[in-house]
């Protein structure tokens, strides 16, 4: 790993991200779930992090976010926190931390705030989530809502697929929308919502910040998810995610050259190994019978 290259910045807070929103400057997010990723994101100028439960899929090999608990995601948000210290860290609630009531859901955003270093929460869903939001912002908590593609939904929405498509639902998105930013979400993540449905929801947001996952350019600012950007998942690739680079086949040529390496014994070398003194190691001889 590479030393810094950039100078410290100063820590990315709330007042930054809204100042960004009133520049029409761009916020850039990306997922994230460990400190050496966590640490090239904060090189890099990455201004919000977003420790997803999608870690179930990309880090645990799940196939679905469902399995995710809370012990999971305190265990990686505190190793991104270590690698990323200026960055605007978001915990993301996994499956029933915080749908069964206000209480829970408070009881575990406090988690990533107290044991994590979190910045904010986010959570999935509209209106029959707005409690919650409502519940985690009273106890001083900054949260995040999640519309369009939820992932902890994939059943009930009958799939990973374009959401809003057509007037009524995308109708239902701009009234949850506004909704969750009602109970008080400072932030809205839009994922898989089209285009102008996207564009529509933030024209009409008040102090509430719209991101986009897959939903466009008319946007606060954009997310991506980091596997599918450097082709570390093999499981799929979503359409809307663009490849920055290949390091699943960087990593796999390595792999394969070091497995060739060894069994030619082209590997290792005299710079891989250390030696001991001659005169130490005939005295090591004596010493053996
Ligand atoms: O868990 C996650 O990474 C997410 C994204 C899909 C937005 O929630």
């Amino acid at each position: 790993m590479t030393e810094p290259t950039v100078p410290p910045r100063k820590k990315i807070t709330l007042p930054y991200l809204f100042k960004k929103v009133a520049d029409a400057s761009p916020i850039t997010w990306l997922t994230c779930y460990d400190y050496p990723t966590a640490y090239l994101q904060e090189q890099a100028g990455i201004e919000m992090i977003l420790v997803g439960d999608s870690l179930g899929m990309t880090m645990l090999g799940y196939d679905s976010t469902l399995p995710v608990t809370m012990d999971d995601m305190v265990r990686h948000a505190q190793a991104v926190r270590r690698g990323a210290p200026t960055a605007f860290v978001v915990g993301d609630m996994p499956y029933m931390t915080y749908q069964p009531s206000v209480e829970t859901a408070i009881r575990n955003a406090g988690r990533f705030m107290s044991e994590c270093g979190c910045d904010a929460i986010k959570l999935e869903g509209g209106i029959e989530q707005a409690d919650k939001i409502k519940g985690i912002v009273s106890a001083g908590i900054p949260a995040i809502g999640h519309l369009g593609l939820t992932p902890q939904s994939v059943s009930a929405l009958g799939g990973y697929r374009v959401q809003g498509k057509n007037a009524l639902l995308a109708k239902k998105i701009i009234d949850n929308a506004k909704a969750l930013e009602q109970a008080g979400a400072f932030a809205i993540l839009l994922e898989m919502v089209p285009d102008r449905v996207c564009q529509i929801i933030t024209e009409r947001a008040e102090g509430c910040i719209i991101m986009s996952l897959g939903s466009g350019p008319n946007a606060h600012g954009q997310l991506l998810i980091y596997h599918d950007m450097f082709g570390l998942y093999p499981k799929f690739k979503p359409k809307m995610a663009k490849v920055f680079g290949n390091a699943g086949e960087v990593i796999l040529n390595g792999l394969k050259n070091y497995h060739d390496e060894v069994i030619s014994k082209q590997f290792p070398q005299p710079e891989n190994w250390f030696g001991i003194p001659d005169e130490e190691f005939e005295e090591l001889k004596k010493t053996l019978s």
